[in-house]
């Protein structure tokens, strides 16, 4: 296993990857160009794992400059529960905290429920208390 920083030409990899996983929305700010900006305004924070060169797991991270945030945790089924997972949030909490963030969050679909075991087994804690508003300007219901 080989963790390295994600780049945009990783994206049709990771791209087909969210498309065959349940709980992964593909959405218009997934498209090639948001996803160039993500990772040029967020450097050194998103990572793939390869396996023989090939992308089997990645995690996108970004910051607010306050907060961080991840977003798209995905391993390919043949390779969970090998700690790949575990170990690409290690590598975007640790390089969040290089650049002195300590807190981040996720937003997780509450019907994936095996995510949910994941998140509360490696340490995070569930916001019971919160609700999340959304607001959309643009006229895409999927933006
Ligand atoms: C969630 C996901 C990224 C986990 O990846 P992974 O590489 O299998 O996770 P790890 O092997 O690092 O698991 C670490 C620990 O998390 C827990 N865990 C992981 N998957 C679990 C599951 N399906 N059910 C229960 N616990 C789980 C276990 O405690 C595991 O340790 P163990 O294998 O020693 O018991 C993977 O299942 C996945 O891609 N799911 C689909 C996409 C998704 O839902 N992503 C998260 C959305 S925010």
């Amino acid at each position: 296993m080989n963790i390295r920083e994600m780049t945009i030409d990783d994206y049709d990899d990771i791209i087909a990857m969210f498309r065959e996983t349940p709980g992964i929305t593909f959405r218009e700010a997934d498209s090639r160009d948001a996803t160039r900006r993500y990772l040029e305004r967020n450097p050194g924070l998103s990572f793939v794992t390869t396996v023989n060169e090939h992308v089997v797991g990645c995690v996108m991270c970004g910051h607010d400059g306050r907060r961080g945030y991840l977003q798209h945790l995905v391993v390919k089924p043949e390779h969970r529960r090998h700690g790949i997972g575990k170990a690409l949030v290690r590598a975007c909490i640790n390089s969040l905290k290089q650049i002195g963030i300590y807190k981040t969050h996720i937003f997780v679909f509450k019907s994936n429920s095996p995510a949910d075991a994941f998140w509360a087994n490696n340490g995070w804690m569930l916001r019971d208390e919160i609700n999340m508003y959304s607001y959309n300007t643009s006229s895409n219901e999927n933006a």
